[in-house]
C-alpha cells in the first residue's frame, strides 16, 4: 500500500513535496526529477522555486523529464507540454535548457518513444516522478486498459480526458486527440513515485486506485506495485476513501 498523507489544501501539499525534493537535491546535485503537467503540481513547483532561492539549492546539474506531450500541437503552442514545462518548471527553477526533456509531439512515433527512454536511461533513471491522476484514473496519459508493462508510446486520449483538459484550450475540439506518454512500465522504474490529487473531482479515482483491485482498468492502482510510492491528497480528494 502506498503511504498516504492527507493535507488541508494544495498549498500545504506543495510545501511538503517541495521540501522532500529540495532535501533530495541537496543530497544529490545530479537529481533527476520526473515532472507532471496540468494544474495539480503547480503549488509544488512554486514552493520548490521559493525554497531553491531561499536556500540556494544547487540546480545546475538537476535534470527534468516530462511525463508526456500532446501530439500535433505546434512546438511553440502555449499549451504544448514543452512550453508548460519551460514556463512552470525550467524558468522558475532556472534549469539549464539542455537538462529539460519532453517527448517529441511533432515527430511522435515509435522512434520518439525509444529515444525518450534512452535519454532517461542515460540520465541514470528518474529519482522521483511526480504524478497527477486523471478523473479516468490515468497516470501520464496511460488511460484505463494501458498495459502495466507499457513503454513510452503514442496513445489516443479518451473523451473524458479531452473534456477535462478543454479548460486549457478555446474548445474541446481544439484538444489534441493523441499524446506521447511514458508508459506505466517506464513510470514504475522511477525510484520514487509521488502522486498528488486535489478536489472532489478526483475522489472516485483516488478511492478506486488506493482501495480497489490492482488492475489495468485503473492505471493508478499500479502504485501498489511500487516499493516507494507516496500519495498526497487533500480532504476532498480523500472523501471517498473508506476507513
Ligand atoms: C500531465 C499528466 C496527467 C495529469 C492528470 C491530472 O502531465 O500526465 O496525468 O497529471 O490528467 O491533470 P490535472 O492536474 O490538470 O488535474
Amino acid at each position: 500500500m502506498p503511504e498516504v498523507i492527507i493535507v488541508e489544501d494544495a498549498d500545504q501539499a506543495g510545501q511538503l513535496v517541495a521540501r522532500r525534493i529540495a532535501d533530495a537535491i541537496a543530497a544529490r546535485p545530479n537529481f533527476v526529477l520526473g515532472v507532471a503537467t496540468g494544474s495539480t503540481p503547480l503549488t509544488t513547483y512554486q514552493a520548490l522555486a521559493e525554497i531553491a532561492t531561499r536556500e540556494q539549492l544547487p540546480l545546475d546539474r538537476v535534470q527534468a523529464f516530462a511525463l508526456d506531450e500532446y501530439v500535433g500541437l505546434p512546438e511553440d503552442h502555449s499549451e504544448s507540454y514543452a512550453k508548460v514545462v519551460d514556463r512552470e518548471v525550467a524558468e522558475r527553477l532556472g534549469l539549464a535548457p539542455g537538462n529539460v526533456h519532453v517527448p517529441s509531439g511533432t515527430a511522435a512515433d515509435a522512434e520518439a518513444g525509444t529515444a525518450y527512454e534512452a535519454a532517461i536511461r542515460e540520465a541514470g533513471g528518474i529519482d522521483l516522478q511526480l504524478l497527477g491522476i486523471g478523473s479516468s484514473g490515468h497516470i501520464g496519459f496511460n488511460e484505463p486498459g494501458s498495459p502495466f508493462d507499457s513503454r513510452t508510446r503514442v496513445v489516443e486520449l479518451i473523451d473524458q480526458t479531452r473534456h477535462d483538459n478543454a479548460r486549457f484550450f478555446p474548445s474541446v475540439d481544439d484538444v489534441p486527440t493523441h499524446a506521447i506518454t511514458q508508459g506505466i512500465g517506464t513510470i514504475l522504474e522511477a525510484r520514487q513515485l509521488v502522486l498528488l490529487a486535489f478536489g472532489e473531482r478526483k475522489a472516485a479515482a483516488v478511492a478506486a486506485a488506493l482501495q480497489g483491485p490492482v488492475t489495468e482498468a485503473m492505471p493508478a492502482s499500479v502504485l501498489h506495485r511500487h516499493p516507494s510510492a507516496l500519495v498526497v491528497i487533500d480532504r476532498a480528494a480523500a472523501s471517498k476513501l473508506e476507513d
